[in-house]
């Protein structure tokens, strides 16, 4: 696996699932896997458990970690190509990105979208300009669209709480905010559980349907109620609107999960991805019911982050002996 940024870039996601579990098991069994190797750690904007828990899965590996706020602690970076920096930008992204791939054997990067220029943010223009230029395996720590990890961990929460047998009902439901948010969480939930063969359910206001690239085959719905009943899991998220882009329609009727509307439920497993707005987008009484998995999805964070690192060290260990085996042969 060389990117990690999408549920597309994995062929078996289901399998990625089971190792994941297996890892959960025995943690330290691949503690020499990362030996002499670095990850990279990109942040443009903040995080605390997408970077401490791929901080950590990568010591556990055996990796080093460096870590950048690039968005603080580095040189203004310039993202557009054929420009003149004669601006405000000191440094181009090829040039960074250059260097970057020359420390670090895998690089993580957290890119939040603009919410202002949709063309750009669903093109992803960051996270393929690093991609281009890093020459070095890319994981996606919260990209403009998409938060893979967050929705590995989310499928590895699922898998180890569905009946067995069972096609699990998974609603997706939109919840308030006092700002707008990216799209990222929700198209990603949707895209994953939609490959791992969920009957998936979104439910959101009008006004804030999601981009139907990433929701094509699940069930849409503007009845919260209606959404909710027989649910297995519910799945709370606020997002900003995708048409008009990053616009925040006003919505007449309260959309806040409640204990009365979790009562239509089939007492359903409630998750967030966390951070949460207590009381605003979830009652703070169903954040710490008993059938919340909101800490199991942050826990999960940890062998999300490991496996695909595992997955990208054991690629990278591939090239390396292939590259042996080419010199050698050349030799012979
Ligand atoms: N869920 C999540 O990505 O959390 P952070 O923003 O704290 O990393």
């Amino acid at each position: 696996m060389k990117y990690f940024t999408t549920v597309n870039d994995i062929t078996d996601s289901g399998g990625l699932v089971k190792a994941a579990l297996a890892l959960k098991k025995n943690p330290f069994a691949h503690s020499h896997l990362g030996k002499n190797k670095t990850l990279g750690l990109i942040f443009l904007n903040p995080s605390l458990r997408t970077r401490l828990s791929t901080q950590k899965a990568a010591r556990m590996l055996g990796m080093d970690v460096v870590i950048m706020n690039m968005d603080k602690e580095s040189w203004a970076i310039e993202w557009k190509d054929d420009v003149i920096m004669n601006g405000s930008t000191v440094e181009h992204i090829k040039d960074a990105a250059a260097v970057l791939g020359m420390y670090c054997d895998i690089i993580g990067i957290r890119c939040f979208a603009s919410l202002s220029d949709r063309g750009q943010d669903y093109s992803e223009h960051l996270l393929v300009q690093l991609m281009r230029y890093c020459q070095v395996p890319v994981v996606s720590l919260e990209s403009a669209t998409l938060h893979p990890l967050q929705s590995l961990a989310d499928a590895i929460t699922i898998a180890e709480h569905q009946r067995k047998g069972i096609r699990p009902k998974v609603v997706l439901t939109w919840a308030p905010h006092i700002k707008p948010l990216p799209q990222a969480v929700a198209n990603s939930f949707s895209e994953w559980m939609l490959r791992l063969d969920t009957d998936v359910t979104i439910a959101c206001p009008e006004g804030y349907d999601l981009c139907e690239d990433y929701t094509r085959g699940a069930k849409l719905t503007h009845n919260q109620e209606e959404a909710l009943k027989d649910a297995d899991f519910i799945y709370v998220k606020n997002w900003s609107a995708y048409e008009p882009y990053g616009a925040m329609p006003e919505v007449k009727t309260n959309w806040m999960l409640t204990e009365e509307k979790y009562r239509l439920s089939a007492q359903a497993h409630i998750m967030h991805c966390l951070p949460v707005r207590r009381n605003l987008e979830l009652s703070s009484a169903l954040i710490d019911h008993p059938n919340s998995l909101v800490k199991h999805q942050a826990e999960n964070r940890l062998y999300a982050a490991m496996v695909v690192l595992k997955t990208m060290l054991e690629t990278v260990r591939k090239t390396e002996t292939s590259t042996i085996e080419v010199q050698e042969i050349e030799q012979v």
